[in-house]
């Protein structure tokens, strides 16, 4: 819920994952910066998908793409005509929103009335309640249910028809209110292009506009040719990049779920054309298995076809991850057609063929794409693996059961006291571990204090290094999830943490 979101947001802050960008200006709306531990999260996951991307496929390479691209990429790729949010201001309050999320948030609360209704023939029947049958017969349900499909019947035909006048009357007819005035007085809906723009060269003039780009996937497509023939790739193959992606998001309550600036990890894979419905649901699969190869648990996800497709797509759905906003898009997985290297060969005049040795035929290829936002992965993991327990003494604990792979801090080295001797043997440990797991060395306050900053960061183990230690080289091992100490070898050590976090 959006208190659990709260907690999050200044927990990442306290602990120093994520900071507002410009902290110190206030912030700038919608943009993030991340911090000491942030920035390390951020890296383990990135490192997971490319591992599981790149390193794991043999026909799959990656890239390292401009943000900056030839402004005619974005005319080719349709983004200059058709990425746009259709916005509406409020005349009272003067704030601006999207009219497809208005109404959006609108049919959620119907839908929600609908819910109600069943939770009460839950309530009442119990085991002998038959939800199909309630959905289907109750007189309430049918007509909510009916309002939701007149209202997104409406709102699809405006948009494709392109008539923006029926979008507002249609926010009218519904007597949507300004969420922050109540005032339901709108100006007309206008369509908003998402993408930022800039000056390239010493001269403002239109001529030199370029723009940031919105998706990293155009990088690859421009770029599939070049790599196909120096890599020697065969068809089906994949190209995998990691990187930043601009777009000026006007919703922007929600952390870094919708970010202005933000990092996409995406996979554009191009096979033989006919053959790319089969490619995509191996890649639903392949993706799906990622995700829960992490160890979070399955209820967190589910898939969400697309019904309506955006313009260059044949097929797609997203993965939803239950967000504490409750379950949202995490990932895109899009059959692209040869939409993408189609209208690059029409604006370049350059061909964008493929040869088939095996066909003895020349094609332009088909591509399905995988497509993941980083910080919104960020946010999914953190928001999973946030805990506050209550323990057996009575007190509370803060912890982040984090994903071990996925933990910025792997092991936390601490001697029991300051002195005897005590922390140069720690230090030793230390030492000898650095160079292949993130450490941290702690001397400062008691154990307990200790164990609960590891604890409230996610480090997986703390070993303690006490007098025993300079006797016998043991240590005590404590796992952050069960809070249990086991005394092992200072010798074995490098085995454990190679069992727990070697993929
Ligand atoms: N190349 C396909 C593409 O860009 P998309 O569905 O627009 O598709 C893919 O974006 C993913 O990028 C989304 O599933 C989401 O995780 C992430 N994403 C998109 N917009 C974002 C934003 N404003 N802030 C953070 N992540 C975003």
């Amino acid at each position: 819920n959006e208190d659990n979101l709260k907690q999050i947001i200044s927990h990442s802050k306290e602990y120093g994952f994520v900071f507002q960008s410009s902290d110190i200006y206030d912030g700038l709306s919608a943009v993030y910066d991340y911090g000491q531990l942030g920035s390390e999260l951020k890296n383990n996951i990135k490192s997971y998908w490319w591992k599981a991307m790149v390193q794991m496929h043999e026909n799959i390479v990656g890239i390292d793409a401009a943000i900056f691209m030839h402004p005619e990429t974005w005319k080719a790729s349709g983004h200059v005509d058709a990425f746009n949010d259709p916005l509406i201001d409020n005349k009272d309050s003067k704030k601006r929103y999207r009219a497809d999320v208005l109404i959006e948030e609108h049919v959620e609360k119907i839908r929600l009335k609908i819910q109600k209704d069943v939770d009460k023939g839950i309530n009442k029947f119990g085991d002998a309640f038959d939800k199909e049958q309630f959905l289907a017969t109750n007189p309430n349900v049918l007509r909510n249910q009916a309002k939701i499909d007149d209202i997104n019947d409406k709102f699809k035909n405006a948009m494709n028809n392109d008539d923006l006048a029926a979008v507002k009357s249609l926010i009218e007819e519904l007597g949507i209110a300004c969420p922050i005035s109540g005032s339901k007085e709108w100006t007309d809906v206008k369509q908003f292009n998402l993408m930022f723009s800039t000056e390239i060269g010493s001269v403002a003039d239109s001529a030199n506009k370029i723009y940031l780009r919105p998706e990293t996937a155009q990088g690859i497509f421009v770029n599939y040719l070049n790599v196909q023939k120096t890599g020697r790739m065969k068809i089906p193959f994949g190209i995998a990049q990691i990187g930043k992606a601009f777009r000026n998001e006007i919703v922007a309550r929600q952390f870094i779920f919708r970010m202005r600036e933000f990092e996409q990890m995406e996979m554009q894979f191009f096979v033989r054309p006919g053959e790319e419905m089969k490619w995509y649901e191996y890649w639903k699969e392949q993706r799906i298995k990622w995700h829960k190869s992490l160890g979070m648990t399955d209820d967190y996800y589910r898939f969400h076809d697309h019904i309506k497709l955006a313009h260059y797509a044949n097929a797609a759905c997203d993965i939803e991850f239950n967000f504490p906003m409750g379950f949202k898009e995490l990932e895109g997985i899009h059959s692209r057609t040869d939409f993408d290297l189609k209208q690059h060969e029409k604006h370049s005049g350059k061909k964008l063929q493929y040869f088939d040795p095996e066909l003895n035929e020349s094609y332009v290829p088909y591509v399905v794409e995988t497509s993941i936002g980083l910080d919104r992965m960020f946010l999914a993991t953190l928001s999973y693996a946030y805990c506050e327990e209550k323990l057996e003494d009575g007190s509370e604990r803060v912890v982040l059961k984090l994903p071990a792979v996925l933990a910025p801090v792997k092991l936390a080295v601490m001697p029991l006291t300051k002195k005897d001797g005590l922390p140069e043997k720690a230090r030793e440990i230390l030492d000898s571990l650095k160079f292949d797991y993130y450490c941290q060395y702690d001397e400062k306050d008691s154990m307990g204090k200790r164990y609960r900053r590891q604890d409230a960061i996610g480090t997986p183990y703390c070993v303690t290094v006490d007098h025993q230690t300079l006797e016998d080289n043991t240590v005590t091992i404590r796992d952050r999830d069960t809070m249990k100490q086991e005394r092992i070898a200072i010798s074995e050590l490098e085995k454990l943490l190679k069992a727990k976090f070697d993929l």
